[in-house]
């Protein structure tokens, strides 16, 4: 399976109802069911900046399915996970996004995206405490 992202806002309207806690719970979720899995599910979990549809967050996207979910909710989490890990998508938690903005959005990941894996490895490994010799 190729690699899959699962990009949820951390914008400032998302955050406020509970995007940061979801996408830990996301991460849990997905942690989980990769190692329940024996096919080894390729997904990432990242933080994204603002998918430009504040009012009805918290919004996450599956890509590069192009799956749009808004209004998550923690209930949510195994849903998404599911589709994530690569079963169908939560079809009653499914957004309809306008086509136009859904493109504007995949083509700012395409740049991004390795960017944001970058930061999300730095944020997962281990901090090594340096030696300093004087
Ligand atoms: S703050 Fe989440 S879509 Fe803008």
């Amino acid at each position: 399976m190729p690699r899959r992202y699962l990009l949820v806002c951390r914008g400032p309207n998302c955050k406020a109802q509970g995007s940061e806690d979801l996408r830990e719970r996301l991460r849990a979720a997905i942690a989980a069911g990769r190692e329940a899995s024996t096919t080894e599910p390729d997904v990432v979990v990242l933080a994204y900046t603002c998918f430009d549809r504040c009012g009805r967050g918290p919004n996450a996207v599956v890509y590069p399915d192009g799956v749009w979910y808004e209004a998550l909710t923690t209930d949510d989490v195994e849903d998404v996970a599911r589709h994530a890990l690569g079963g169908k998508p939560a079809s009653d938690l499914v957004a309809a996004v306008d086509a136009s903005h859904a493109e504007e959005c995949y083509r700012i990941l395409d740049e991004t995206i390795p960017e944001l894996e970058a930061d999300e490895q730095q944020r997962a490994t281990p901090r090594r405490r340096s030696w300093w010799p004087f």
